[in-house]
């Protein structure tokens, strides 16, 4: 083709990038690769082949590692622990820039080997994966200078096990580690089977920057090596990236075993276009959204919802745009789109697809000549679809996008939320009020407003519901790799003999009047099985009865709860208000309450102690309400991206039994302040004095359903709740964190746990920010300046 033609046609032409010195750097290697443990390369016994995804051929053979191998890692990570804690901030800082520098006279070797290993065109590799990868590091290394100051109450966790995918394999390598040596944790990492040279690569730079040994393991393998990072005991948290059914084998699997746990899983994302959006704009948009990285990205717009009136000329500019998509050569820079992970992806893709169709969609898919060899799929637009179709639920990871259509903004809202995951959100509209307005309005951690698949390092990332738990960069991600320094120990033992006399204590005795009763949506219950148990005092005399909550009371409190949304729609002021009063309403009743306590056993100066300390404990919280701020993150675009803290919204709480109207204050107060409802499980032993609280709650305006109090076994409480698809969290301060945790995977809620005991008069235990972050999540909204 000569010029002329070119200025005819206006085709592209081929821009091949050299695959050479990828090639050349897996030429030293051998082809061969090897686990980087404390340092150094480990061959493993077994191998396994990493393909190049556009053409099938084989780049290497990498090694798989089994449990020994894992151990070995994990040995050397606590071995390095102490030296790489002991660093200064700013020495750990110099680690993190040098590696960014490396990674920066690296980064054409670092894209070109991407590429060929995963399949993403170059343009992709070259100008996202990588750029963002080394700001992730720069970005961190501040953190490293920051961390004395910023966070003085903290320290890191430990040895942390971390698993990633291969949609973005050094993205997400990035995601995880620099974060992690920022905060002074050592680490055994695993990259998914088919991208594990990009990792190796890194690990090298890592040793050219004189890391210290076994601050940094890399070990390569399938599932089963994932399997033996998350099942070992020394490492104290696991961070996940990946499909939501591992993400829930690790919540069961690490159920009980003190292991903290981020996990960003799967994604439906909406992608809202508004009548009065820019339509072209937001053809570019879904692009970006779907088509980006072949669709296999977790925060996807997969989900198109645009308004009636202007659907059919949307589509249409879509369908058009569809179709001159470059699908090719991953290597050349002029594709837009490039291959398959695996033919096993590539598989489940087109199944979906044609179960949508079967279903009865229309297929509109892109014509373009698809490359004779290797694994690709083209773009495809699924209409007519319905919002129960399998297709519009569940996660296709490729380059498939379903469209429906809404009428009104509140019907885009019901139609973005009626999805089991919450990763992302797309809101196209030039009215800023209505985009503005939406905005909090989708179940999601993460929204774009007129922009899509914005990140960056400064702002977290990750979602709701079944999407996971836990953020991925900006001072929220940091929470992640840091934990209190505050002695919950002591307690432990105490508290244990205080259980055991509850345990004893279970009785049912049938048809006592007198038996305080429970609190569900306002209201006085009794227990619907109609049975009570005794309460003892620490002499272990009977002094009263109270309800035996069943199954059923259970899912009437979550029902009360899940329906009442009045407490979760009054601004944070009204909250303030409705907070002081009840601190005000129960200072009247302090003489009842303190009466209360010593019929437990309390002297008369503890128990005035305990009611004291529980109305300067509503004070407090009443007092955050307005003031757990969000933060605007400094993200390097002409824009802002706003971090708000947002309620969960149904949250389960487990109340201990030492100090029982404390502990029971201490945990609904923050809980509310951040606008959520709860459904309190009284201390099995005390429950009186949480049950006399709705007393205080009748009186000071707060609107039924807001908080549900119930009686009962423990164990028979919980578990239902900790099972139930409307509770969004559960906090446990019991010795069942176990099984709390196991039940939670159900629909991956929040579980927060406690198997040792706080000291709850103590303001450094009882108290604190750190029960508001278990509060909230943190929503991060992109919204972009300019025309
Ligand atoms: P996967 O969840 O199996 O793989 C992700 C990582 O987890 C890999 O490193 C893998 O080796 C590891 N892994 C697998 N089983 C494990 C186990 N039992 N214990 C510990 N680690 C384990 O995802 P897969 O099978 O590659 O893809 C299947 C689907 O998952 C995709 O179609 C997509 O829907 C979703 N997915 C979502 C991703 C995201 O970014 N949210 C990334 C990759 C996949
Ligand atoms: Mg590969």
């Amino acid at each position: 083709m000569n010029i002329k033609d070119i200025l005819q046609t206006m085709d592209y032409g081929n821009a091949p990038e050299s695959p050479d010195l990828a090639l050349e750097w897996l030429a030293q290697h051998k082809n061969k690769m090897s686990h980087f443990i404390n340092g150094d390369w480990h061959s493993g016994k077994n191998h396994f082949a990493s393909n190049n995804p556009a053409s099938g051929e084989r780049l290497a053979q990498v090694s798989q590692a089994d449990k020994n191998t894992v151990n070995q890692a994990v040995k050397a990570a606590e071995k390095a622990l102490p030296g790489w804690q002991a660093l200064s901030g700013h020495a750990r800082s110099e680690y993190l820039y040098a590696i960014a520098r490396l990674i920066q006279k690296n980064s054409r070797l670092f894209a070109v080997l991407e590429t060929l290993d995963n399949g993403k065109p170059i343009r992709e590799s070259r100008d996202i994966d990588v750029p963002l990868a080394i700001r992730h590091f720069y970005h961190h290394a501040g953190w490293a200078q920051l961390l004395d100051t910023e966070f003085p109450d903290h320290e890191a966790i430990g040895v942390v096990g971390q698993i990633i995918p291969w949609n973005f394999p050094l993205l997400m390598l990035a995601w995880k580690i620099a974060p992690a040596l920022a905060t002074g944790n050592t680490i055994v990492i695993k990259p998914a089977e088919f991208t594990s040279l990009t990792a190796l690569l890194f690990a090298e730079i890592c040793q050219q920057a004189g890391l210290p040994k076994g601050v940094l393991n890399v070990v390569t393998g399938d599932g089963s090596t994932g399997q033996h990072i998350v099942e070992h005991p020394d490492i104290k948290k696991i961070a996940f990236t990946g499909s939501t059914a591992v993400g829930r084998w690790i919540r069961q699997a690490t159920a009980g075993s003190g292991k903290k746990l981020s996990l960003e899983l799967g994604g439906k994302s909406a992608f809202i276009v508004c009548a009065d959006a820019d339509l072209d704009a937001a053809v570019e948009g879904v692009v970006d959204a779907i088509w980006f990285n072949q669709g296999q990205v977790c925060c996807a717009g997969s989900r198109l919802l645009v308004q009636e009136a202007v659907a059919e000329r949307f589509h249409k500019k879509l369908i058009s745009r569809m179709h001159k998509l470059r699908i090719g050569d991953p290597l050349d820079k002029s594709i837009d789109m490039g291959a398959i992970i695996d033919p096993r992806q590539q598989q489940k893709i087109a199944s979906l697809v044609q179960a949508g169709v079967d279903a009865g969609a229309c297929l509109n898919q892109s014509t373009a000549e698809l490359p004779s060899s290797g694994c690709f799929y083209p773009p495809t637009l699924l209409t007519d679809v319905s919002p129960s179709d399998q297709v519009v639920q569940d996660e296709i990871f490729g380059p498939v996008l379903v469209s429906m259509t809404f009428r009104t903004p509140s019907e885009a809202v019901a139609l973005a939320n009626n999805s089991r995951y919450g990763l992302a959100a797309s809101i196209w509209s030039e009215n800023i009020n209505m985009a503005m307005h939406l905005a909090p309005l989708v179940q999601a951690g993460i929204v774009w407003i007129n922009c899509t698949n914005m990140m960056d390092a400064a702002a977290g990332f990750g979602g709701v519901k079944e999407s996971g738990f836990g953020r991925e960069g900006g001072k929220e991600g940091l929470y992640e790799y840091l934990t209190l320094k505050i002695n919950t120990k002591t307690q432990k033992d105490k508290d244990k003999a205080a259980n055991k006399q509850a345990a004893k204590s279970i009785e049912p005795v049938q048809g006592m009047d007198k038996t305080p009763k429970m609190y569900i949506g306002g209201k006085q219950v009794r227990p619907d099985g109609g049975y009570s148990y005794a309460i003892h005092n620490s002499k272990g005399q009977i002094i009263t009865h109270a309800g035996l909550g069943n199954r059923k009371d259970v899912r009437n409190a979550v029902e009360a709860a899940a329906t009442s949304h009045s407490w979760s729609h009054m601004n944070a002021y009204q909250r303030q208000q409705v907070m002081y009063f009840m601190a005000e309403n129960l200072s009247y009743r302090k003489a009842e309450f303190a009466t209360r306590l010593e019929s437990f056993g309390h002297s008369k100066k503890q128990a005035e102690t305990e009611v004291e300390s529980s109305i300067q404990r509503l004070s407090y919280y009443a007092a955050w309400c307005d003031k757990f701020d969000g933060q605007i993150h400094s993200v390097p675009m002409r824009g802002v991206v706003m971090a708000m803290h947002e309620p969960i919204g149904v949250i389960a709480i487990q109340c201990p039994d030492e100090a029982p109207l404390l502990s029971f204050i201490s945990l609904l107060a923050p809980a509310i302040a951040m606008g959520n409802r709860v459904v309190m499980t009284a201390s099995e032993a005390f429950p009186l004095s949480a049950l006399d609280f709705y007393q205080v709650l009748n009186t000071s305006d707060v609107p039924a359903g807001t908080v549900n109090i119930i009686s009962g076994n423990r164990l028979e409480l919980t578990k239902p709740l900790a099972g139930h698809m409307n509770v969004d969290a559960i906090w446990a301060f019991g010795s069942d964190a176990q099984w709390v945790e196991h039940e939670s995977a159900t629909n991956l809620k929040r579980s927060w746990t406690q198997n040792s005991h706080r000291d709850w008069l103590n303001i450094n235990q009882g108290q604190g920010q750190e029960f508001l972050r278990r509060a909230t999540q943190v929503k991060n909204i992109w919204t972009p300046y300019g025309e």
